[in-house]
This record gives C-alpha cells, sequence and structure tokens, in this order.
C-alpha cells in the first residue's frame, strides 16, 4: 500500500521495560568504507557480517553500476570482483543519498588517478564540510575542482605526504588512507581519528596487501604498494547499534544481554552509564544491562574516540529524561547535532540548549506525540522515547532509522517491547 499518499513509520507502545537479548550486526562505519575498499584490488574479495540496511544496499549498487560482480552467499557474506570495473563516475543519484559516499573519491583516485562525483549526502548535522579530505588528496598530489555540484580530482601520479589534519575526522583520515595505499612512497597522517572503524578498514587494506600501521592511534603510517589482491575480512560489531540497545534498556529500566560484541570499544558507554547508576556487567564478548536502579543526573560531553560517541548524544538524552536533577550534554563533534531536542520537548522533556550544550531537568514523565525522524541515531532516540513515554508513539522519517540499523522494530520485539512497523495515510498521520 505504500505510495504518494502513504509513508512507513513506527509505532511503539509506551511504559514499557525491555527484557531480553539481541545480537549486534557489523558496524555500519566500517562497512560503508570496506565495501568501497574493495575496488582498489582486482582480485576477489570476500566481506562477512555485513549490516542489511540501506546504506548498505545503496553502495552495493554503486559498485555494481561501475561495473563490479557483487554476489551474496549465506547470511550476511558479499563477494565483489572489480576486475572489470571501468568507470570513475558512480551515478549522482545513488552517491547523493548518503554520506559515506565520499569514500568512492579516496578509493577511485588510487585505482584510476581520477574520480568526479557530487558533494555526498546524509544526515544533516549541520556543516559538514569535507576540506581535510581535500586537503589529504591535494598533499597526495591530486587537483581538485568543484564544478556545478561535482567535486573532480585528478592526479596524473598520487605520491606519499605528510599530512597533518586541522580536525579529528573519522571520514578524511579513512579517505587518505584509502588514496594513499597505492600512492608512490610513504605517507604520515597527524591527528588522525581512532575509531574502531578504522582499525577495521586498515585491516581490510592490509589483508588485501597494503602497508598501514598506526590505525586506532593519532599517527598512521602508509607504505604505498603497486598492487592489492584477494582478501576476506569480517567486519566488526557495530559499537553504536549495542549502545542503542544498551541505552534503551537503561532508559525503559529493564533488562538486556547485548552480545556478539566488542565491549572494549563502548568503554566509554559503560562509563557514563554507570555514572548515571545503571548496573552493568561486562563479559569477553557481551555486556548485560539492569536499568532497574536509581538514575542520577550527569555531565555528557561528546568527543571523537575514545570520548562519548555523538551517535549516542541523542540516545542518552533520552535517558537522562529520566534522571532526577540536571544533567547537562555537551555536544562538541557536529554542531547542529540537536534536531531531536525539539521533537522531545513535544514530548514534555524539559530541555533548554544553550549553544553547544544541552541542559536535561530529569525525572518527569514523556507523554507520547507525534515524532519525525531528522536523523539517524535522532530517530533511534525516539523510538526509546517511545517506550518509556505514556501512551502510544508514532515516529515518521523511518528511512533515516533504516539507513543504519538493520530491522529496527525485530530487534526491539527480541527484546520483549512492542515496536511495529506500518504504513499510514499522509493525510492523516496517526490514522
Ligand atoms: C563519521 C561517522 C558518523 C559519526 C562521525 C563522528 C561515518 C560514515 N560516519 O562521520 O556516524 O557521527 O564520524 O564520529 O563513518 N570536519 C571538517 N572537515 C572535514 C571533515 C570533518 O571540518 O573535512 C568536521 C565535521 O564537520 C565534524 C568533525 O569534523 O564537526 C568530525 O567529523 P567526521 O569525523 O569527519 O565525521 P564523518 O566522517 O562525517
Amino acid at each position: 500500500m505504500k505510495g504518494a499518499d502513504y509513508l512507513e513509520c513506527l509505532l511503539t507502545k509506551g511504559k514499557q521495560r525491555i527484557k531480553g537479548e539481541v545480537r549486534v550486526n557489523g558496524a555500519k562505519n566500517a562497512a560503508v568504507a570496506i565495501l568501497p575498499a574493495s575496488l582498489l584490488t582486482e582480485g576477489a574479495v570476500r566481506i562477512d557480517n555485513l549490516p542489511k540496511i540501506t546504506d548498505i544496499g545503496r553502495l552495493v549498487e554503486i559498485l555494481k553500476a561501475l561495473g563490479a560482480k557483487v554476489t551474496f552467499s549465506e547470511g550476511r557474506c558479499i563477494y565483489i570482483d572489480s576486475s572489470d570495473v571501468h568507470t570513475f563516475s558512480p551515478p549522482p543519484s545513488l552517491v547523493n543519498t548518503f554520506r559515506a559516499s565520499y569514500y568512492l573519491m579516496g578509493v577511485l583516485l588510487g585505482r584510476f588517478g581520477k574520480v568526479e562525483i557530487p558533494m555526498p549526502g546524509g544526515c544533516d548535522l549541520g556543516p559538514r564540510p569535507i576540506d581535510q579530505h581535500i586537503k589529504g588528496f591535494t598533499a597526495l598530489g591530486a587537483q581538485v575542482e568543484l564544478e556545478q555540484g561535482l567535486v573532480k580530482i585528478k592526479a596524473k601520479k598520487l605520491r606519499g605526504a605528510h599530512i597533518y589534519l586541522d580536525v579529528v575526522s573519522v571520514g578524511a583520515t579513512i579517505n587518505i588512507m584509502l588514496a594513499a595505499v597505492k600512492a608512490e612512497g610513504k605517507t604520515v597522517i597527524e591527528n588522525a581519528a581512532k575509531e574502531p572503524e578504522i582499525v577495521d578498514v586498515a585491516n581490510f587494506l592490509n589483508a588485501m596487501g597494503a602497508h598501514v600501521v598506526g590505525a586506532g592511534t593519532d599517527v598512521i603510517k602508509i607504505q604505498g604498494v603497486s598492487e592489492l589482491g584477494q582478501a576476506e575480512h569480517t567486519v566488526i560489531p557495530d559499537r553504536i547499534e549495542a549502545g542503542t540497545f544498551m541505552i534503551a534498556a537503561a532508559a525503559t529500566r529493564g533488562e538486556a544481554l547485548v552480545k556478539d560484541i566488542i565491549p572494549k570499544h563502548l568503554d566509554p558507554v559503560i562509563a557514563k552509564l554507570r555514572e548515571v547508576g545503571v548496573q552493568l556487567e561486562v563479559g569477553p564478548d557481551w555486556v548485560k544491562v539492569n536499568g532497574n536502579s536509581e538514575l542520577c543526573p550527569v555531565d555528557v560531553k561528546t568527543f571523537p574516540y575514545p570520548g562519548f560517541p555523538t551517535d549516542l548524544q541523542a540516545p542518552m538524552m533520552v535517558l537522562l529524561t529520566q534522571a532526577p536533577g540536571i544533567s547537562f550534554l555537551t555536544e562538541n563533534v557536529f554542531e547542529g547535532r540537536f534536531r531531536h531536542v525539539d521533537e522531545l520537548k513535544k514530548m514534555g522533556a524539559r530541555i533548554k540548549l544553550g549553544g553547544r550544550t544541552a541542559i536535561i531537568e530529569g525525572g518527569h514523565e514523556l507523554i507520547s506525540a507525534p515524532l519525525r525522524a531528522m536523523d539517524l541515531r535522532g530517530g533511534a532516540a525516539f523510538i526509546i522515547a517511545g517506550l518509556i513515554s505514556h501512551g502510544e508513539t508514532i515516529i515518521t522519517g523511518v528511512e533515516h532509522i533504516d539507513r543504519g540499523y538493520e530491522q529496527i522494530e525485530e530487534r526491539f520485539q527480541q527484546l520483549g517491547v512492542s515496536v511495529e512497523r506500518r504504513i499510514i495515510s499522509k493525510v492523516f498521520p496517526g490514522k
């Protein structure tokens, strides 16, 4: 029944407690770089533990449009043979839809010495420049032009360079790594981002025969190689997905076993949840959350890894509406990442914004209201808000949530709470 007059929504019942266990899927932010990275070799690659999310679906379409042979095998495994890739110009209509399409810049530049691509789309989190990516490509010897919305990058020859990033950027760090692995000589990226997803991409590149050392620290060194070969790789678990479920369990005062994760990647989240008063037991590849204790207000500041992740700022804000007292949540990574606040206020959340800091007066009940997700993680936060509020909550803008969470409603159902996907009329949302 989907069509111009209808749209998908998620419907949550309120006042529910999570009780159950959930397996965490492969990391979106690693997978969206690893798939394009496969174009750097003419050999075949096998990538396992891919999340089934729309950003990955779009990337697969782009790889096929560029000439790669893509085969899905059982479960979450994909084979990519890019020996016939022939073009450096991916289809604009697909590239426009998600942010991580910017990795095609580094990859196609590395493979063909040339790429023409529209500016990337993705979540609107305020200004998201790519100047540091461009700075890196230029240092490697490329010329970059912006012409009628197309970024045109070309290089006669890429040569290793010493690059100091002015801001700690996940995207720029990975993109420069991708462009540099086949450049002549040595590249050093200083002030590099240290996220686990960067380490995962470096491991994949090394499995193909690249020489990348230092990923996970703020200095990454890459010795260029002339060719890359076949490889197999398993994507790491998604720490943001894991953190979302952990926070959801805490906010609903429930219990959850979040499994198949790397708890170390969640250290900043585990520490902050403990400070809020949530009881956590940490195993080798799981975390048990028990939210059935008194919650306290806290001060949270988002920072690049190993700081508290900006991608969990919105879910954390929902949790803090339940902690009696005043909490402060400062967003240091993306200045425009507070679009969820107005929607939460519709539910009665007492939140004031002052610059980059949200001041949350917690301990008051939320009342259900129709919510519109405007970005991926804000949308996930609304599901949590719906679960703890009085009444039924309808969340639209589900396409944002589907970009990064696989079958989110089923995952919450596994955790024992009612979240359903529905098709509703645009004219009378909620009927
Ligand atoms: C990636 C993640 C996103 C996460 C973010 C921060 C992917 C696909 N997305 O986004 O989920 O929220 O890291 O952990 O992995 N900046 C510049 N110039 C640049 C690049 C970035 O000024 O050239 C600024 C950004 O505006 C932002 C900060 O640097 O303020 C960090 O951005 P960055 O780490 O690059 O985020 P993304 O790679 O876009």
